[in-house]
């Protein structure tokens, strides 16, 4: 049985004042950690003051970090700097970061592996383009990111992974994959993970579905065999959407 964990993206959205009337709203209505991990992933600025508050049930993750311990990478933030101020999480390799900073699979790996050094929970984001799903280079394109992204971690790394399936299109756009073509790519997804490792790391590996998801379609994406949760950008941002698609993902 692998544990549903509900993941808010919040990209660049939120001011402290804005961060601290959400937690409010939330923090002592997320249901209990032993049945849904509920995340937030915020800005940078306001991860130290939402740490801070954080109910028992909740917990908070970073969107980006660097893979170095530390140097001279202006506008950077190391994991150390993320796990000092009680961080837990870490998006790595978001689409967003892919397309718009140039963030390639190589930097994605080595992100990766910093991440289980120092202890911290990356989110690998993987997914295709419109036009790849179109000419049916999905799981080339997916299976491709996850043989360069994963290089090199070991099988207990990879079986305390959480991976969301993200595909381009579906982000921001109000397009959401059907719940069986979500499925289909996350049950890819499982089965190149078994084949780069083995039958038990894939079966541990929870693998979220992103894009356009809301309380409106949450409940049927987590109806699907190899969906174990969400990572969710625009409906986070409201308290009670987010608690209640936390809650949805109970089983
Ligand atoms: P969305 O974003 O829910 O606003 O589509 C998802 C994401 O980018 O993680």
């Amino acid at each position: 049985m692998r544990k549903p964990i509900i993941a808010g993206n919040w990209k660049m959205f939120k001011t402290r004042d804005e961060a601290l009337q959400f937690i409010y709203a939330v923090n002592e209505k997320v249901p209990s950690i032993k049945e849904v991990d509920s995340v937030i992933c915020a800005p940078f600025t306001v991860l130290r003051c939402l740490a801070k508050r954080q109910g028992e049930n909740l917990r908070i993750g970073a969107q980006n970090m660097h893979y170095a311990d530390n140097g001279a990478f202006t506008g950077e933030v190391s994991a150390d700097m993320l796990t000092c101020v009680n961080v837990e999480y870490v998006i790595i390799g978001h689409s967003e970061r892919r397309a718009m900073f140039n963030e390639t699979d190589e930097a994605i790996n080595k992100k990766l592996h910093t991440a289980f050094a120092k202890d911290l929970k990356p989110i690998l984001c993987v997914g295709e383009e419109l036009s790849q799903r179109e000419s049916g280079k999905t799981e080339t394109v997916i299976g491709n990111q996850l043989k360069l992204d994963l290089a090199g971690l070991s099988s207990e790394d990879v079986a305390n992974l959480v991976i969301a399936y993200e595909p381009i299109w579906a982000i921001g756009t109000g397009k959401t994959a059907t719940a069986e073509m979500a499925n289909e790519t996350c049950g890819f997804i499982r089965q190149t993970v078994a084949s780069l490792y083995s039958k038990e790391v894939a079966d541990k590996l929870r693998i979220q579905y992103g894009g356009s998801v809301k309380p409106a379609n949450i409940k049927e994406l987590m109806a699907q065999e190899h969906i174990d949760g969400a990572l969710i950008g625009g409906a986070s941002l409201i308290p009670d959407d987010f608690l209640f698609m936390v809650k949805a993902a109970v089983k």
